[in-house]
């Protein structure tokens, strides 16, 4: 029988919270093989996202704002030869030559339609509170690309859905959630599919 030697592609996150949507990309890839987390980049200690990277022994690499400046950390990141950089929860601006070095291979994901309620300062609650507080009528996610500007790059999907007339900022959160685990391993698929 042939033996065809399929690419398993390799993937870095970069996250800072809680790690769920992190938990839902390795999940996912577990599953289905084409991809594999070898890396996750956290700037705080104490980070949810650290437990679900020993719990799954995948390496992870702490930074602190001169690591993260760092050329060794470029060299870091190229010697696990990502498909793509999935940013999850990440809230540091990447220096600049870190994109340039991954052009079309960095992506982020939003909890809201970009470009409204985007930029800095605005992410996690504090999104969905501004949703709350404008009585919009309907919220989403974006992924998009990374490029040297916040919540700026061209955009990959959005997914849209109500807000309800009740919501709080939890259950606007937990929709939100939803749409964000469901379409983020998705679209990276689709992304390594075609690249
Ligand atoms: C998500 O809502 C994502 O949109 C935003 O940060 C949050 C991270 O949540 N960029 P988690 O750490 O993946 O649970």
């Amino acid at each position: 029988m042939p033996y065809f030697a399929l690419r398993m592609h390799s993937l870095i996150i970069f996250a800072s919270g809680k790690g769920s949507n992190a938990r839902a990309i390795i999940d996912y890839f577990k599953a289905n093989g084409k991809a594999s987390v070898s890396l996750i980049v956290c700037n705080k200690p104490g980070a949810g996202v650290l437990d679900i990277a020993r719990e799954e022994n995948i390496p992870f690499l702490l930074v602190d704002k001169n690591s993260f400046n760092s050329d060794a950390f470029i060299t870091q990141l190229q010697d696990h030869n990502p498909s793509l950089i999935v940013l999850a929860g990440f809230l540091w601006k990447l220096p600049d030559n870190v994109i340039h070095v991954f052009p079309d291979r960095i992506i982020n994901i939003h909890p809201a339609l970009l470009p409204s309620y985007g930029g800095k300062g605005m992410y996690g609650d504090h999104v969905h509170r501004a949703i709350l507080a404008a009585k919009e009528r309907e919220s989403g996610i974006t992924i998009h690309y990374v490029d040297e500007v916040y919540d700026n790059g061209r955009i990959v999907l959005q997914a849209r859905c109500p807000v309800a007339a009740g919501d709080d900022v939890d259950t606007l959160a937990a929709r939100i959630h939803w749409l964000e685990h469901f379409f983020y391993p998705r679209t990276i698929e689709f992304l390594l599919d075609h690249p």
